[in-house]
């Protein structure tokens, strides 16, 4: 059953409104509260009609403290991590399969939510559902090694949990930046407090629902919420706490590092970036500009991936950018539950003023406002924001250097590969960097020389379960997902024996 909402002519599921109408609870070991300790709350609005959905309570530092107590005792008696391995796999694969059953409505939350299009989020579900499948199949493979040693030692090497983890996530992909987390965190056996962004808490609360029901036992995973100077500074500053993995704001992820520092806790940082797509001469333009266009302006440019610098070729220059002005000009902006929606919102009034303050920089800079730099005609309430193109950007410019998390290209051009690479690595962030080249040689040559934790070849933003993923530079601190998630969620034990 659908209930259509006359103003917005949105269909919005029985299901989802029950669940929102709900959804203002905390989980702490296994028990779901609707009040924090001191009775103070937070609201989450739809960014689309600026609408409050849900009043959220949150979180003290006391009811922090219960919940990393929770999963400190769920941690030291063992219910998880000496779990028959077998079961805890066959309880992730429950998870998967659950995300793709609820897809359907759950895209909606994360679509009122953050303002995302439906499809957008769907994908997203679909990519979480993926996320478990593929940890539910490494729940038993790490493994260790057998040292060779003199006669009467016998060394070997085992890899353990490390322990209880404070998972803090942003806003720009919240159901999935939840499976990122507590996906490898439950494969190697950890146990878990995790925080949504303050801005998107929503649909966290129907992943936790999901790994009680798949059988995941009560204080494993905990749930809390509020905003972070209060809730996640709670949890970053805490003694009991093994391991903090963050997604966010450099600053804030500067932040993490010294508060880890104090009690020698383990860290994980996926940091911001300003991610250059450098487009060589021998490509074909045409879907080289979709591609940009997509590399910029997918999720609204909330991404911490964004191809947010567009380095091209001076001789295909004119060319290449008439062609991402028009891609950027036939993305339709609309709420996210229109089927044709291009781009939904921004997240917040905050995002939009940051967003626009940007634009306004870039002006006064001197840099060139190709398309876009404002709020798109028609759409009056909501949190909308054009897809804007700048030209003539140099290296020098804010626009070039800092990260702006919205739907704003900067482009910069060059003459010859050396100075490509050159303005590529300019910038104090290394998450990720594109190349589009028909020249097999110049694709190798290039990606070996950008700072970069990811870089595509001819193609742009493929990121998923199965590669590391992490940052080069201020883009952060270790690696997540793929083969390397092993190194960030257990710690090698060496066991040497007299024989
Ligand atoms: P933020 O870094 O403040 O927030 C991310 C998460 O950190 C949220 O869950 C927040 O509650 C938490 N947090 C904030 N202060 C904290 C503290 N003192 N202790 C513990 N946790 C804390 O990012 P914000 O303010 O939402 O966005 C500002 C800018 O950050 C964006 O414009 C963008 O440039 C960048 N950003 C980058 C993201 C990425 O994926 N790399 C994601 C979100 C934001
Ligand atoms: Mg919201």
């Amino acid at each position: 059953m659908a209930a259509v909402d006359v103003r917005t002519g949105r269909e919005l599921p029985e299901a989802v409104r029950d669940f929102i109408a709900g959804a203002g609870v905390l989980v702490i070991d296994g028990e779901e509260r609707p009040r924090s300790s001191d009775g103070g709350v937070f609201t989450t609005v739809d960014p689309a009609t600026e609408e409050v959905l849900a009043e959220i309570p949150q979180a003290t530092a006391e009811d922090v403290a219960e919940a990393i107590a929770a999963a400190k005792a769920a941690h030291d008696d063992g219910r998880w991590r000496l779990l028959d391995p077998g079961k805890r796999a066959s309880a992730l694969l429950k998870v998967s399969d659950a995300l793709k059953r609820a897809s359907k409505d759950l895209a909606w939350i994360d679509t009122l939510d953050h303002g995302k299009s439906l499809r957008l989020s769907t994908g997203e579900l679909i990519a979480a559902s993926n996320t478990f499948r593929y940890f539910a199949g490494v729940v038993d493979k790490p493994s260790g090694v057998v040292i060779p040693s003199r006669e009467g030692r016998f060394i070997y090497t085992d890899r353990e949990p490390v322990g209880v983890c404070a998972q803090i996530i942003p806003w720009n992909f919240p159901l999935l930046m939840a499976a990122w987390k507590l996906a490898p965190a439950l494969a190697f056996g950890n146990t878990a407090v995790l925080k949504p962004a303050e801005q998107t808490p929503l649909s966290a609360l129907w992943l936790v629902r999901i790994l009680r029901d798949a059988g995941v036992p009560d204080g494993v995973v905990n749930l809390v919420q509020g905003v972070g100077e209060v809730t996640g500074q709670a949890m970053i500053t805490h003694p009991d706490v093994d391991k903090i993995a963050f997604t966010g704001s450099t600053e804030i992820g500067r932040h993490i590092a010294r508060a880890a520092a104090d009690n020698l806790t383990k860290v994980t940082l996926e940091l911001g970036g300003k991610s250059p797509n450098i487009v060589f001469d021998d490509v074909d333009l045409d879907r080289v500009a979709r591609r940009a266009a997509f590399a910029c302006f997918y999720n609204a440019g909330e991404v911490c991936t964004a191809g947010t610098r567009l380095l091209v070729n001076a001789n295909v220059h004119d060319e290449l950018v008439s062609k991402v002005t028009a891609a950027a000009e036939s993305t339709k902006v609309l709420p996210g539950w229109f089927e044709d929606a291009g781009m939904g919102p921004l997240v917040s009034d905050e995002q939009l003023q940051r967003v626009s303050g940007y634009v306004d920089i870039a002006k006064d800079e001197g840099a060139e406002l190709i398309t876009g730099g404002g709020r798109p005609d028609g759409l009056d309430a909501g949190y909308f924001f054009e897809p804007t193109i700048f030209d003539g950007v140099s290296p020098g410019m804010r626009i070039a250097q800092e990260e702006v998390f919205g739907p704003v290209l900067a482009v910069q051009t060059f003459e010859d590969e050396d100075e490509a690479v050159a303005l590529a690595n300019d910038v104090s962030y290394g998450l990720a960097a594109g190349v589009w080249t028909s020249d097999h040689g110049r694709a190798h040559r290039v990606a070996s020389k950008l700072q970069a934790g990811t870089v595509w070849v001819n193609t742009w933003g493929e990121l998923d379960e199965v590669a590391s993923f992490g940052g080069f530079k201020d883009s952060g601190i270790g690696r997540e997902l793929g083969p390397h998630a092993v190194e960030a969620y257990t710690q090698p034990k060496t066991v040497r024996m007299a024989t």
